[in-house]
């Protein structure tokens, strides 16, 4: 079953690359070569459904509707990819690159070679600890690490509880501020108490129900909620809840409001997930990386403080919603997952129960 949904992801991630290809140098002929024009990488398409799902088609569709000349090209989880991609990118004449990093060691690298070749860069919803970036577009990371905690209280309500964390991983700086926000909510309830807490190594699902595993076994199954940082992760510890008979039982927290996210919520086996409108974060992104490509000076909200270079980043960052069973209707009003798709099958029922119609 797994299989065959990464397989399905493998078949048309290609497809999309090189329908990209095609589609990038054949439009924005306006200005052409002298124009310069946008690239696009993002990290991976195991850690999270949304950048091909999402932040591609989004992104697409603002560097169309502007007619500008873009790229957009996804790294596969390879820092070595990643830097190759960038460098044709540059080599192709890239003026701008619009960076996710899969960690911020790699990001900053690409980015201070593109620099010393005038290229100008933005982070895109992580920021590259010690980089060069000239902006960074995001949601509010913290806040999103609050919702999470927010999330799971409202879900244990104020029984004594003990929690197991579930951290994204230990080079992306988003995991840490998501981890961050979160106890800050938790740790002053007084009646829960911390009894595990890991990092998942590159956001790896396979790995987070091993340790979700190692957890529920040295605690004697005594986990009352589970903090997981994305519904990736989320869906492991409840993949392990399932075989102990506990799914449902114990609250899990997610992260992306993705169809399987929305769907164990309905099923009632995760409790929330953050939803971020990815569009809003796609067009702030593709709107400021257009300004820098044209020569204008981009409108930003903020600035965003990377501790490690010791420096303030010109950003714009975008407001997070916790999304619960009784409010999964928001995300289908919104457009963001189709009501086709989220209702299939046995979901129809339950989605009618949620009041989707
Ligand atoms: C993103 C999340 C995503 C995670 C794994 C984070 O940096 O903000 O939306 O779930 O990475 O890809």
């Amino acid at each position: 079953m797994r299989k065959g949904i990464l397989g399905f992801a493998a078949v048309s991630v290609a497809a999309a690359l090189s329908l990209t290809a095609c589609g990038g140098d054949d439009d924005g002929g306006s200005g052409g070569d002298k124009q310069g024009k946008i690239g696009v990488i993002l990290p991976d398409t195991a850690s999270s459904d949304r950048y091909e799902s999402f932040d591609r088609p989004y992104l697409e569709q603002a560097f169309k509707a502007a007619g500008v000349q873009y790229d957009i090209q996804n790294a596969e989880g390879s820092t070595q990819r990643f830097q190759t991609i960038a460098d044709q990118m540059i080599t192709n004449g890239a003026t701008v690159l619009v960076l996710d990093g899969i960690d911020s060691n790699s990001a900053a690298a690409v980015q201070r070679k593109a620099q010393a070749g005038g290229v100008k860069t933005i982070d895109y919803d992580r920021l590259a600890l010690g980089g060069v970036s000239d902006y960074y577009v995001s949601f509010d990371n913290a806040k999103v690490g609050e919702e999470l905690g927010k999330g799971l209280q409202k879900c244990l309500g104020d029984k004594n509880a003990n929690i197991a964390y579930l951290n994204g991983a230990p080079t992306d700086n988003n995991a840490t501020l998501f981890a961050q926000g979160a106890h800050s909510v938790l740790d002053k309830v007084t009646t829960y108490k911390k009894v595990a807490e890991q990092a998942v190594p590159e956001w790896d699902n396979q790995r987070a129900a091993t340790i979700f595993e190692q957890m529920w076994t040295q605690q004697g199954g005594k986990i009352d909620g589970v903090l997981a940082a994305n519904d990736g992760v989320g869906n492991s510890a409840i993949s392990i809840l399932k075989k102990n008979g506990a799914a449902g039982k114990v609250p899990v927290t997610g992260q992306d409001a993705t169809l399987q996210g929305l769907q164990n919520i309905l099923d009632g086996n995760q409790c929330m997930t953050v939803y971020k409108p990815i569009k809003q974060e796609a067009d702030a992104a593709a709107k400021l990386a257009i300004a820098v490509l044209k020569g204008e000076k981009p409108e930003t909200t903020g600035t965003v403080n990377d501790p490690e270079g010791k420096r303030d980043v010109p950003s714009v960052l975008l407001a997070p919603i916790g999304v619960f069973k009784e409010n999964v209707k928001q995300v289908v009003d919104d457009g963001f997952v189709k009501k086709d798709d989220l209702c299939k099958g046995d979901y129809a029922a339950k989605c009618k129960a949620a009041g989707i119609e």
